[in-house]
Order: structure tokens, then sequence, then C-alpha cells
């Protein structure tokens, strides 16, 4: 059996961790699709994240979930901050479970980047006005670098009421019964944008200093652990660099990620970028270095790194985890191509279909 399609343990800080047939993950990926605009996933999400879920992936991640109306990307982005988006997400859960793949939600608040266009063929880009439903967008400053109309500099208060709202979400993840828990902390969002001097130019508490950048992405970390169950896997995805003159940087990402790791964080997802255009590497497994230094940093043991980022063929995938690089592979635009990814996987890889194609399709020729 190949690395890939083995299945594997999720570590968490208490029990015996999540298993997962296969270490395979659907990537956090936007659908823009709650037409109601109220945050309230529809059946869109539940055919998106079931197809892959039947298409044989070890864990489905929802799309960037935003904890407070106010986080959402665009207007049509799901949440979960009360109790209808609760019990909205769990029939999904429950049609993913029935499918034989794990649950994983992804909190998110979009901060400055939030109140902004979907990312669709025939819209617009940039901020979408209150006019049309868009609301003001908050950040630790009010400043261009995110590339859009600066956003409005957060309060103390504010800050600190949000720090509360993602424990209050971390809750309902865990009532809605997803298994595990991914923060939002890379892609020039809330958290990423505290941590960046780019778009952090506070001059208290929460900026300046590397200690200060971080203050609230541990606080977060802190508060959504004492909220979700220690049995379940607590993940969080950065994005390792800005690819940016004087931005985040992997070396800071590295020590963020031993602070974490400290706190109860024990899977991590390695992207990048965010803070503006993107500038950095492009092409197959253009994200692996930060998996790997991510990997190199933290003990083995009670650890679980994912690497992402433009990984489409089943042998590239597993190369990567027989050179110890990574633990798991993230899979994004090649799953919207292909939910059935994993099962081809473990064709080419020499596995076979059976463990892993639906068997309402065991007749299809996966080859
Ligand atoms: C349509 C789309 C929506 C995305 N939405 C999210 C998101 O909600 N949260 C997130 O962390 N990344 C999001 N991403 C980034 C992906 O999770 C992934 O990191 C990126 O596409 C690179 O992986 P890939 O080359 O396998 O697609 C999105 C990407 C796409 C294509």
């Amino acid at each position: 059996m190949s690395r890939l399609l083995s299945p594997i343990t999720l570590p968490s800080v208490a029990g015996d961790g999540l298993p997962l047939r296969n270490a395979t993950f659907l990537a956090p990926m936007c659908q823009y699709s709650v037409t109601e605009r109220d945050g309230v996933p529809t059946s869109w999400q539940l055919v998106h994240l079931g197809a892959r879920a039947s298409g044989g992936f070890g864990l489905v991640w929802t799309e960037a979930t935003a904890i407070v109306p106010e986080g959402r990307i665009s207007p049509e982005d799901a949440g979960i901050w009360s109790d209808e988006h609760t019990e909205a997400w769990r029939p999904i859960v429950e049609f993913i479970h029935a499918q034989g793949a794990a649950a994983g939600i992804q909190l998110a608040h979009a901060g400055g980047k939030a109140s902004t266009y979907p990312a669709l063929p025939d819209t617009q880009r940039g901020r979408v006005p209150a006019d049309e439903g868009g609301w003001t967008a908050e950040a630790p400053s009010s400043n261009e670098a995110l590339g859009l109309t600066p956003p409005e500099a957060l309060t103390m208060e504010q800050i600190s009421g949000l720090v509360s709202a993602w424990g209050v979400a971390a809750r309902r993840a865990d009532a809605a019964g997803f298994d595990a828990l991914q923060i939002h902390a890379a892609h020039g969002y809330l958290l990423h944008e505290f941590l960046s001097p780019r778009s952090n130019e506070r001059d208290d508490e929460y900026g300046g200093s590397f200690e200060n950048r971080i203050r609230f992405a541990l606080e977060v970390v802190r508060e959504v652990r004492r909220n979700w169950p220690a049995e379940k896997p607590l993940a969080i995805r950065f994005s390792g660099e800005d690819w940016i003159e004087g931005g985040w940087t992997i070396d800071e990402t590295v020590e963020l990620a031993k602070r974490v790791h400290e706190l109860g964080v024990t899977v991590f997802d390695l992207s990048s970028g965010g803070i503006g255009a993107f500038t950095g590497p492009v092409g197959p497994g253009y994200q692996v270095t930060l998996a790997r230094a991510v990997r190199e940093a933290l003990p083995r043991e009670g650890t679980f790194v994912t690497a992402v980022g433009q990984i489409t063929d089943a042998r590239h995938a597993e190369a990567i985890l027989v050179a110890g690089d990574a633990d798991g592979i993230t899979i994004g635009r090649a799953a919207l191509a292909n939910p059935n990814w994993p099962v081809h996987a473990a064709v080419e890889l020499g596995d076979g279909q059976e463990a892993f194609v639906a068997p309402q399709y065991w007749r299809a020729s996966m080859a």
C-alpha cells in the first residue's frame, strides 16, 4: 500500500486521535454559494463536500467558515455564528461520515479582506459597497497593504470581542459534529494580518515586535482550545511566507508553529501569500519547502503536517510523503476537477480502486 492511501491517525492532545482511511485532505475552498447571504450552508455544500467524501478523501475541510457575519470574505460565504448554522451543518457532517470520510471545519475571519465580491467568473473584484449588501471591513491597521480600499483599524475592545467569538464558533463546530477544526491563519485574512509587519502597523501590544504580532493568534488558539474537545484534533493553516520584503517569514512561521503546538495545536497546513498580490514561486509543489521547514522543527510524535499547492499527480504526492517532507497531502483545484481524485490515485499507485470507490460506483473503471 502506498503511504498516500494507507490509514493514518491525526493526533490530538488527549485520547487516541482521529483515524483516517488515508492521507488525502480536501482543501478548504470557498464556494460563494450561500445565495441567501445568511451564512447558512446549502445543498451546494452538501453536494460539493459529499461528492469528495464519496470520492475517497480521508478528510474533507469545509470552505472558510466565518465566525461572525463581518468575517465573511464575500456576502455569499458560509458561516457558523448561530444555532441555525450549527443545525444546517449537522446533516452535511453526517453525510460525510456515512461516506467513510472525516469532516473538518475551517473557521475563519476575513479581517480587512471581508466584504469583497465573490471570486466567480462573472463578478466584479474589490469591495462590495454598503448599498449592495457590503459592510465595513476591520483589520489590525488601516492601510493599503491588502490591495483594497483601507479597512478600519480594530479597537482593543473589538479585538477581545473577536477572541471570544472564535471560542463560541468552536463550540458550535463541535455541536455540529465536526471531527477536526482548522484555524485559518493564512492568505491575508485576520490572523495573518496581525502576523505580517506589512499589514500590522499597530503601536500597541498587538503590533511591532514578533511577540506583539503573534499575540492575537495565541489568544485565539487558547480560546479555541478551551472550547474544542481535547480528543479532537486542532489544526492551523499558515501562510508560511508573505514572499514580500519586510513581510512575514518562514522562520517566524516555524517559531509560531512551536508556540501554538505548546498550546495544543497538533495539525499544520502550510500555504503562503495573501498580503497583496501573490509574488511567490509557482509550479508543482511550490509550497512543499514550507511544510518541510515546519515538519523538521516540530517533534514527529504527536504532530501532523500537510503540504498543499499544485500537487495534482499521485506519484508526486507519494514522493513528498516518502521524502518525509509532510505527513499528508491537501488537494485543492485538482479535486474541483475530479471529486474522485483519491480513487484515481489509488489506481495509479497500484493500490487498486476497491478500498475507496463508493459501493454505488463499484462497476466504474477508475483506471
Ligand atoms: C475556488 C477556491 C477557493 C478557495 N478558498 C479557500 C478557503 O476558503 N480557505 C483557504 O484556506 N484556502 C482557500 N483556497 C486555497 C486552497 O485551499 C489551496 O490552498 C490552493 O488552491 C492551492 O492548492 P491547489 O494548487 O491544490 O489548488 C481556495 C482555492 C480555490 C481554488
